[in-house]
């Protein structure tokens, strides 16, 4: 008998002719938009679907799962960051749930250093101020930045990303490396001369600090006032993992009275608005959420979440079940 696939929103093409190459009719949202809640429920209800490919926009909880009926046995999420899923409703339900890590990895940690070298050297300033005609001619004060090389970065949680980012930093930027994360790892602490330290600590020593954790109810507002009250007046904060991990008012505050140097953002706490006067701070450095946009690894994910749907409905366990 033929699967039916529901897809939430327009994938590219390779996740789509990997499921298709299957045999499987694939339906994919028309809306071009985020799916509501409502209209998720409405697309999924009745229509025996077999496995749905959802994106991190998709707030996916009982309801949903509910909707898609018994017949769906997998959702398999775009995206390796998992929190838009209530994953205790899929476990009592049956209903597995999975990512994509790793194809995104080296991705990621070019975004993040990016917006640390675009905030450091204050590219997006400089790069509207050049196009606003202000540009006279060179000056010996003109958009003084700082340099990264040699500098400190705090890795906040050192997963696949946060690691690479460790990498980048140590063996491309003679930059000394901390990094807080459950458990300390010594292996890589042989390899890039990094040390294992407590948040307070990381917050104090650290020049940039990046932020690699999950959102989780512990992770959530794990920078605020407090926090940025630890840092230097000359650091910069960097985030491309959830917004909500910092407390982006309190981020406002700090870079408002100079309790840091800058910041530099892919992701926001209430997606895909920005806290008031976020926007006007010129030294934040903001993009929208495209730390793994690539050509080639936005199709590797979509693969990624087709192979997971695909080993699924052929009674194997997917290798990003979570
Ligand atoms: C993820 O995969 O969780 C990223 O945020 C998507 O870019």
């Amino acid at each position: 008998m033929q699967q039916h696939i529901f897809i939430t929103r327009r994938i590219p093409e390779p996740g789509i002719r990997a499921l298709e190459g299957k045999g499987y009719n694939v339906t994919v949202s028309g809306k071009d938009g985020v799916l509501t809640k409502e209209e998720l429920i409405v697309a999924l209800k009745g229509k025996s679907y077999d496995a749905v490919l959802c994106l991190l926009t998709d707030k996916i909880d009982d309801a949903v799962f509910e909707a898609a009926g018994a017949q769906c046995k997998i959702f398999a999420n775009y995206a390796v960051g998992f929190d838009n899923i209530n994953l205790d409703a899929a476990k009592q339900r049956g209903m597995t749930v999975t990512n994509t890590p790793g194809v995104l990895t080296n991705t990621v940690a070019e975004h993040t250093f990016a917006l640390i070298l675009a905030a450091a050297h204050r590219i997006a300033e400089a790069d509207a101020y050049t196009r606003a005609g202000n540009y006279k001619g060179w000056a010996p004060m003109l958009l003084l930045g700082s340099d990264v090389s040699g500098k400190t970065l705090g890795v906040v949680g050192l997963g696949r990303i946060g690691s690479r980012v460790a990498h980048h930093a140590a063996k491309g930027f003679g930059m000394k490396v901390l990094y807080y994360d459950p458990k300390p790892n010594a292996e890589f602490e042989k390899e890039y001369g990094a040390r294992y330290v407590d948040l307070p600590t990381l917050l104090k020593e650290s020049d940039f600090i990046s932020i690699h954790v999950p959102l989780l109810p512990a992770t959530k507002y794990l920078i605020g006032t407090n926090e940025f009250a630890m840092m230097k007046k000359t650091a910069y904060l960097v985030n491309t993992s959830r917004g909500p991990i910092v407390d982006e008012q309190a981020l406002v505050r700090a870079l408002k009275e100079g309790m840091i140097k800058g910041a530099a953002l892919d992701v926001y706490e209430n997606e895909p608005s920005l806290a008031p006067g976020l926007a006007d701070l010129p030294n934040a450095v903001l993009t929208p959420h495209i730390a793994s946009a690539t050509e080639e690894t936005r199709g590797k994910m979509a693969e990624l979440a087709a192979l997971n749907i695909i080993e699924a409905l052929e009674g194997r366990v997917p290798p990003n079940k979570l």
